[in-house]
Protein backbone atom coordinates (compact mmCIF):
# COMPACT_ATOMS: atom_id res chain seq x y z
CA UNK A 1 0.00 0.00 0.00
CA UNK A 2 1.40 3.41 -0.86
CA UNK A 3 0.12 6.84 0.24
CA UNK A 4 -0.91 10.06 -2.30
CA UNK A 5 -0.62 13.60 -0.43
CA UNK A 6 -2.17 15.88 -2.20
CA UNK A 7 -0.32 19.41 -1.56
CA UNK A 8 -0.89 21.63 -4.23
CA UNK A 9 -3.44 23.68 -5.22
CA UNK A 10 -4.67 26.98 -5.45
CA UNK A 11 -5.74 27.77 -2.65
CA UNK A 12 -8.19 30.77 -3.17
CA UNK A 13 -9.83 30.41 0.10
CA UNK A 14 -6.78 31.16 2.00
CA UNK A 15 -5.76 34.25 0.45
CA UNK A 16 -3.44 36.04 1.27
CA UNK A 17 -1.84 33.69 2.79
CA UNK A 18 -1.84 31.33 0.06
CA UNK A 19 -0.09 34.29 -2.48
CA UNK A 20 3.26 33.41 -0.76
CA UNK A 21 2.83 30.02 1.08
CA UNK A 22 1.49 26.66 1.09
CA UNK A 23 -2.01 26.37 2.87
CA UNK A 24 -0.96 23.08 3.99
CA UNK A 25 1.90 24.42 5.82
CA UNK A 26 -0.58 26.92 8.16
CA UNK A 27 0.67 25.67 11.46
CA UNK A 28 -1.93 24.07 13.73
CA UNK A 29 -1.06 24.16 17.53
CA UNK A 30 2.24 25.67 15.83
CA UNK A 31 2.94 21.91 13.56
CA UNK A 32 1.89 22.31 9.73
CA UNK A 33 -1.35 20.71 9.14
CA UNK A 34 0.16 18.41 6.43
CA UNK A 35 2.34 17.12 9.37
CA UNK A 36 -0.72 15.68 10.99
CA UNK A 37 -1.48 13.14 7.80
CA UNK A 38 2.09 12.46 7.59
CA UNK A 39 1.83 11.19 10.52
CA UNK A 40 -1.41 9.04 10.23
CA UNK A 41 -0.10 7.40 7.35
CA UNK A 42 3.29 6.11 9.10
CA UNK A 43 1.15 4.89 12.20
CA UNK A 44 -0.73 3.43 9.49
CA UNK A 45 2.36 1.38 8.77
CA UNK A 46 2.64 2.79 4.82
CA UNK A 47 6.38 3.86 4.42
CA UNK A 48 5.90 5.17 0.66
CA UNK A 49 4.74 8.46 -0.11
CA UNK A 50 3.81 10.51 -2.77
CA UNK A 51 3.57 14.23 -2.18
CA UNK A 52 2.07 16.28 -5.01
CA UNK A 53 3.46 19.41 -5.53
CA UNK A 54 2.08 22.81 -6.85
CA UNK A 55 3.03 26.77 -6.62
CA UNK A 56 4.55 26.36 -2.80
CA UNK A 57 6.51 23.19 -3.76
CA UNK A 58 9.94 24.03 -2.56
CA UNK A 59 8.08 25.48 0.80
CA UNK A 60 6.90 21.99 0.90
CA UNK A 61 10.27 19.83 0.06
CA UNK A 62 12.01 22.04 2.75
CA UNK A 63 9.54 21.49 5.69
CA UNK A 64 8.95 17.85 5.15
CA UNK A 65 12.27 16.77 3.23
CA UNK A 66 12.74 13.47 2.84
CA UNK A 67 10.32 12.25 5.06
CA UNK A 68 12.29 10.26 7.26
CA UNK A 69 11.62 12.01 10.26
CA UNK A 70 8.65 10.74 10.16
CA UNK A 71 9.53 6.90 9.26
CA UNK A 72 8.33 7.78 5.80
CA UNK A 73 10.01 8.05 1.94
CA UNK A 74 8.92 10.74 0.55
CA UNK A 75 8.75 11.01 -3.60
CA UNK A 76 7.72 15.01 -4.38
CA UNK A 77 5.32 14.81 -7.97
CA UNK A 78 5.27 18.03 -9.37
CA UNK A 79 1.27 19.06 -10.59
CA UNK A 80 2.24 21.86 -13.31
CA UNK A 81 -1.44 23.70 -12.33
CA UNK A 82 -4.00 22.95 -9.72
CA UNK A 83 -6.24 20.70 -12.23
CA UNK A 84 -8.02 18.79 -10.08
CA UNK A 85 -7.71 15.82 -7.58
CA UNK A 86 -8.08 13.25 -9.91
CA UNK A 87 -5.62 15.18 -12.26
CA UNK A 88 -3.34 14.78 -8.65
CA UNK A 89 -3.61 10.63 -9.42
CA UNK A 90 -2.94 11.13 -13.38
CA UNK A 91 0.18 13.07 -12.26
CA UNK A 92 1.04 9.89 -9.63
CA UNK A 93 0.24 7.49 -11.96
CA UNK A 94 3.94 5.92 -12.40
CA UNK A 95 4.82 6.39 -8.84
CA UNK A 96 1.57 4.21 -8.01
CA UNK A 97 2.03 1.88 -10.02
CA UNK A 98 -0.44 -0.87 -9.74
CA UNK A 99 -0.55 -0.98 -5.98
CA UNK A 100 -3.42 0.41 -3.61
CA UNK A 101 -3.22 3.86 -2.14
CA UNK A 102 -4.60 5.85 0.43
CA UNK A 103 -5.15 9.30 -1.33
CA UNK A 104 -4.86 12.09 1.78
CA UNK A 105 -5.84 15.69 1.27
CA UNK A 106 -2.54 17.51 2.47
CA UNK A 107 -5.04 20.43 4.30
CA UNK A 108 -7.55 17.64 5.98
CA UNK A 109 -7.93 17.00 9.12
CA UNK A 110 -9.00 13.89 10.96
CA UNK A 111 -8.73 12.61 14.04
CA UNK A 112 -8.63 8.82 15.47
CA UNK A 113 -5.96 8.44 12.12
CA UNK A 114 -5.83 5.72 9.25
CA UNK A 115 -5.00 2.40 10.53
CA UNK A 116 -7.68 0.54 10.98
CA UNK A 117 -9.35 2.15 7.42
CA UNK A 118 -6.05 1.11 5.96
CA UNK A 119 -6.07 -2.63 6.74
CA UNK A 120 -10.01 -3.14 6.16
CA UNK A 121 -9.47 -1.73 2.77
CA UNK A 122 -6.51 -3.98 1.69
CA UNK A 123 -8.55 -7.07 3.23
CA UNK A 124 -11.67 -6.28 1.18
CA UNK A 125 -10.44 -5.88 -2.58
CA UNK A 126 -12.51 -3.43 -3.50
CA UNK A 127 -11.58 -0.73 -5.91
CA UNK A 128 -12.71 2.24 -3.69
CA UNK A 129 -13.67 3.13 -0.63
CA UNK A 130 -14.61 6.60 0.59
CA UNK A 131 -14.87 7.98 3.74
CA UNK A 132 -18.53 10.23 4.62
CA UNK A 133 -19.23 12.03 7.33
CA UNK A 134 -22.66 13.94 7.96
CA UNK A 135 -22.39 17.71 7.90
CA UNK A 136 -24.79 20.74 8.21
CA UNK A 137 -24.20 22.34 4.56
CA UNK A 138 -23.45 19.53 2.15
CA UNK A 139 -23.77 21.93 -1.01
CA UNK A 140 -20.38 22.69 -0.18
CA UNK A 141 -18.74 19.34 -0.16
CA UNK A 142 -18.94 16.44 -2.35
CA UNK A 143 -21.83 14.97 -1.31
CA UNK A 144 -22.62 10.49 -1.44
CA UNK A 145 -25.80 8.91 -1.68
CA UNK A 146 -26.18 5.60 -0.68
CA UNK A 147 -28.60 2.57 -1.57
CA UNK A 148 -31.27 0.79 1.26
CA UNK A 149 -28.08 -1.16 1.91
CA UNK A 150 -25.31 1.40 2.07
CA UNK A 151 -23.76 1.09 -1.48
CA UNK A 152 -22.29 4.54 -2.74
CA UNK A 153 -24.53 5.10 -6.01
CA UNK A 154 -23.93 8.62 -6.86
CA UNK A 155 -21.47 11.13 -5.76
CA UNK A 156 -21.94 15.11 -6.70
CA UNK A 157 -19.21 17.92 -6.61
CA UNK A 158 -20.67 21.04 -4.53
CA UNK A 159 -24.44 20.40 -5.53
CA UNK A 160 -26.82 23.08 -5.51
CA UNK A 161 -29.54 20.85 -4.42
CA UNK A 162 -27.59 18.09 -2.05
CA UNK A 163 -29.42 14.40 -2.17
CA UNK A 164 -28.11 13.93 1.63
CA UNK A 165 -26.14 15.61 4.25
CA UNK A 166 -23.44 13.12 3.48
CA UNK A 167 -19.90 14.55 3.12
CA UNK A 168 -16.67 12.95 1.10
CA UNK A 169 -14.32 13.36 3.81
CA UNK A 170 -10.39 14.29 2.47
CA UNK A 171 -8.75 11.12 2.53
CA UNK A 172 -10.01 7.98 0.23
CA UNK A 173 -8.96 4.74 -0.59
CA UNK A 174 -7.91 3.50 -3.83
CA UNK A 175 -7.27 0.22 -6.31
CA UNK A 176 -5.21 -0.05 -9.05
CA UNK A 177 -8.92 0.41 -11.32
CA UNK A 178 -8.96 4.32 -10.41
CA UNK A 179 -6.20 4.93 -13.28
CA UNK A 180 -9.02 3.97 -15.87
CA UNK A 181 -11.47 6.10 -14.46
CA UNK A 182 -9.29 9.32 -13.89
CA UNK A 183 -8.13 9.09 -17.68
CA UNK A 184 -11.80 8.60 -18.58
CA UNK A 185 -13.51 11.48 -17.00
CA UNK A 186 -13.56 14.94 -18.37
CA UNK A 187 -13.35 18.85 -17.22
CA UNK A 188 -16.31 19.66 -14.76
CA UNK A 189 -17.82 23.36 -15.13
CA UNK A 190 -15.13 24.48 -12.60
CA UNK A 191 -12.17 23.50 -15.66
CA UNK A 192 -11.02 20.30 -13.20
CA UNK A 193 -10.55 16.87 -13.06
CA UNK A 194 -13.16 16.25 -10.33
CA UNK A 195 -12.45 12.97 -8.41
CA UNK A 196 -15.92 12.64 -7.69
CA UNK A 197 -16.71 11.83 -11.71
CA UNK A 198 -13.72 9.42 -11.26
CA UNK A 199 -15.51 7.41 -8.89
CA UNK A 200 -18.41 7.76 -10.29
CA UNK A 201 -17.35 6.22 -13.28
CA UNK A 202 -16.18 3.20 -11.16
CA UNK A 203 -19.12 2.90 -9.83
CA UNK A 204 -21.18 3.37 -13.54
CA UNK A 205 -18.89 0.49 -14.59
CA UNK A 206 -19.58 -1.92 -12.37
CA UNK A 207 -16.33 -1.72 -9.70
CA UNK A 208 -17.19 -1.93 -6.45
CA UNK A 209 -17.24 1.19 -4.38
CA UNK A 210 -17.55 1.08 -0.57
CA UNK A 211 -17.95 3.56 1.99
CA UNK A 212 -17.73 3.97 5.95
CA UNK A 213 -19.59 6.88 7.98
CA UNK A 214 -17.60 8.39 10.33
CA UNK A 215 -18.54 10.19 13.60
CA UNK A 216 -15.15 11.21 14.51
CA UNK A 217 -13.88 14.82 14.38
CA UNK A 218 -12.62 15.67 10.63
CA UNK A 219 -12.03 19.36 9.07
CA UNK A 220 -11.42 20.45 5.47
CA UNK A 221 -8.77 23.60 6.77
CA UNK A 222 -8.89 25.24 3.53
CA UNK A 223 -10.73 28.31 5.12
CA UNK A 224 -10.08 30.63 8.23
CA UNK A 225 -12.93 29.98 10.12
CA UNK A 226 -12.56 25.82 9.65
CA UNK A 227 -8.58 26.50 9.99
CA UNK A 228 -8.93 28.39 13.68
CA UNK A 229 -11.37 25.50 14.55
CA UNK A 230 -8.59 22.96 13.88
CA UNK A 231 -6.36 24.95 15.85
CA UNK A 232 -9.20 25.31 19.00
CA UNK A 233 -9.45 21.13 18.67
CA UNK A 234 -5.70 20.39 18.68
CA UNK A 235 -4.51 22.79 21.36
CA UNK A 236 -7.71 21.49 24.22
CA UNK A 237 -5.24 18.02 24.46
CA UNK A 238 -1.97 20.13 24.44
CA UNK A 239 0.72 19.18 26.60
CA UNK A 240 1.37 21.85 28.89
CA UNK A 241 5.05 22.96 29.87
CA UNK A 242 7.28 25.80 30.20
CA UNK A 243 10.61 25.49 28.57
CA UNK A 244 11.02 28.96 27.85
CA UNK A 245 10.89 31.71 30.61
CA UNK A 246 8.05 33.69 32.72
CA UNK A 247 9.23 36.51 34.73
CA UNK A 248 7.19 36.49 38.21
CA UNK A 249 4.85 39.29 37.41
CA UNK A 250 2.86 36.69 34.48
CA UNK A 251 0.24 34.85 35.27
CA UNK A 252 -0.08 31.66 33.26
CA UNK A 253 -3.76 29.85 33.14
CA UNK A 254 -4.35 26.20 32.30
CA UNK A 255 -3.41 24.24 29.13
CA UNK A 256 -0.46 26.61 28.18
CA UNK A 257 3.06 25.70 26.86
CA UNK A 258 5.82 27.89 26.01
CA UNK A 259 8.59 26.69 23.95
CA UNK A 260 11.90 26.71 24.66
CA UNK A 261 13.98 29.83 24.07
CA UNK A 262 10.43 32.04 24.24
CA UNK A 263 10.04 35.03 26.88
CA UNK A 264 6.99 35.95 28.74
CA UNK A 265 7.30 39.27 30.88
CA UNK A 266 4.43 40.59 32.49
CA UNK A 267 1.74 39.03 30.86
CA UNK A 268 -1.25 36.78 31.58
CA UNK A 269 -1.85 33.96 29.09
CA UNK A 270 -5.04 32.07 29.17
CA UNK A 271 -4.69 28.28 27.55
CA UNK A 272 -5.10 26.49 25.55
CA UNK A 273 -2.35 28.55 24.13
CA UNK A 274 1.23 27.63 22.90
CA UNK A 275 4.18 30.32 22.32
CA UNK A 276 6.62 29.41 19.80
CA UNK A 277 10.31 29.18 20.34
CA UNK A 278 12.36 32.57 20.30
CA UNK A 279 8.85 34.58 20.76
CA UNK A 280 8.71 37.41 23.22
CA UNK A 281 5.57 38.69 24.95
CA UNK A 282 5.87 41.33 27.22
CA UNK A 283 2.78 43.61 29.04
CA UNK A 284 -0.06 41.72 26.92
CA UNK A 285 -2.88 39.39 27.22
CA UNK A 286 -2.51 36.08 25.06
CA UNK A 287 -6.19 34.43 25.39
CA UNK A 288 -7.21 30.91 25.17
CA UNK A 289 -6.94 28.83 21.80
CA UNK A 290 -4.08 31.00 20.33
CA UNK A 291 -0.91 29.78 18.55
CA UNK A 292 1.77 32.14 18.54
CA UNK A 293 4.98 30.81 16.03
CA UNK A 294 8.89 31.44 16.28
CA UNK A 295 10.26 34.78 16.74
CA UNK A 296 7.29 37.02 17.31
CA UNK A 297 7.41 39.90 19.27
CA UNK A 298 3.63 40.94 21.13
CA UNK A 299 3.97 43.99 23.35
CA UNK A 300 1.19 46.17 25.01
CA UNK A 301 -1.56 44.04 23.20
CA UNK A 302 -4.20 41.07 23.27
CA UNK A 303 -5.07 38.80 21.26
CA UNK A 304 -7.16 35.67 21.75
CA UNK A 305 -8.64 32.21 19.67
CA UNK A 306 -5.86 33.20 16.98
CA UNK A 307 -2.72 31.72 14.91
CA UNK A 308 0.05 33.76 14.46
CA UNK A 309 3.06 32.97 11.64
CA UNK A 310 6.70 33.30 12.63
CA UNK A 311 8.18 36.51 12.59
CA UNK A 312 5.36 38.54 13.67
CA UNK A 313 4.89 42.12 15.37
CA UNK A 314 2.03 43.03 17.69
CA UNK A 315 2.57 46.05 19.52
CA UNK A 316 -0.37 48.06 21.45
CA UNK A 317 -3.78 46.14 19.60
CA UNK A 318 -6.03 45.94 21.12
CA UNK A 319 -8.19 43.38 20.80
CA UNK A 320 -7.25 41.19 18.27
CA UNK A 321 -9.64 37.97 18.10
CA UNK A 322 -10.53 35.35 15.82
CA UNK A 323 -7.62 36.09 13.58
CA UNK A 324 -4.81 34.38 11.26
CA UNK A 325 -2.13 36.72 10.80
CA UNK A 326 0.41 35.26 8.23
CA UNK A 327 4.53 35.63 8.22
CA UNK A 328 6.54 39.04 9.19
CA UNK A 329 3.63 40.82 9.70
CA UNK A 330 3.34 44.49 11.74
CA UNK A 331 0.24 45.35 13.61
CA UNK A 332 0.85 48.45 15.49
CA UNK A 333 -1.32 51.11 17.12
CA UNK A 334 -1.38 54.44 15.51
CA UNK A 335 1.30 56.65 17.04
CA UNK A 336 -0.47 60.15 16.91
CA UNK A 337 -4.16 61.60 16.12
CA UNK A 338 -6.45 61.65 13.66
CA UNK A 339 -7.92 58.57 15.58
CA UNK A 340 -8.24 55.98 12.36
CA UNK A 341 -7.36 52.85 10.70
CA UNK A 342 -4.33 52.80 8.27
CA UNK A 343 -3.35 49.78 6.45
CA UNK A 344 -0.57 48.65 4.42
CA UNK A 345 -2.79 45.23 2.33
CA UNK A 346 -1.72 42.71 0.46
CA UNK A 347 -4.21 41.55 -2.29
CA UNK A 348 -6.66 39.27 -0.89
CA UNK A 349 -6.43 40.78 2.32
CA UNK A 350 -9.37 40.62 4.45
CA UNK A 351 -9.98 42.80 7.49
CA UNK A 352 -12.92 43.78 9.90
CA UNK A 353 -12.95 46.76 11.96
CA UNK A 354 -15.46 47.79 14.51
CA UNK A 355 -17.79 50.13 13.51
P1 LIG B 1 -8.97 22.09 -2.42
O1 LIG B 1 -8.99 22.78 -1.09
O2 LIG B 1 -10.21 21.44 -2.84
O3 LIG B 1 -8.54 23.10 -3.57
P2 LIG B 1 -7.57 24.34 -3.57
O4 LIG B 1 -6.29 24.06 -2.84
O5 LIG B 1 -7.40 24.74 -5.00
O6 LIG B 1 -8.27 25.46 -2.67
P3 LIG B 1 -9.37 26.58 -3.00
O7 LIG B 1 -10.64 25.85 -3.24
O8 LIG B 1 -9.41 27.42 -1.74
O9 LIG B 1 -8.87 27.37 -4.17
O10 LIG B 1 -7.80 21.01 -2.45
C1 LIG B 1 -7.74 19.97 -1.48
C2 LIG B 1 -6.30 19.55 -1.32
O11 LIG B 1 -5.77 19.03 -2.51
C3 LIG B 1 -5.35 20.68 -0.91
O12 LIG B 1 -4.36 20.16 -0.04
C4 LIG B 1 -4.74 21.09 -2.22
C5 LIG B 1 -4.68 19.80 -3.00
N1 LIG B 1 -4.84 19.93 -4.45
C6 LIG B 1 -3.80 19.47 -5.29
O13 LIG B 1 -2.75 19.02 -4.81
N2 LIG B 1 -3.98 19.58 -6.64
C7 LIG B 1 -5.12 20.08 -7.21
O14 LIG B 1 -5.20 20.13 -8.44
C8 LIG B 1 -6.16 20.53 -6.32
C9 LIG B 1 -7.43 21.10 -6.89
C10 LIG B 1 -5.97 20.43 -4.97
Amino acid sequence: MKALVLSGGAGTRLRPITHTYAKQLVPVANRPVLFYGLEAIAEAGITEVGVVVGGNGDEIRAAVGDGSRFGVRVTYLPQERPLGLAHAVLVARDFLGEEPFVMYLGDNFLVGGITGLVEGFAASRSDAHVLLTRVGDPSAFGVAELDGRGAVVRLEEKPERPRSDLALVGVYLFGPAVHRAVRAVRPSHRGELEITDAIQWLIDNGHDVRSTTVSGYWKDTGNVDDMLEVNRTVLESLTPGVAGEVDEASELVGRVRIERGARVSGSRIVGPAVIGSGTWIRDSYVGPFTSVAEDCRITTSEIEFSIVLRDSRLSGVRRVHSSLIGRSVTLTAAPRPPDAHRFVLGDHSEVQIPT
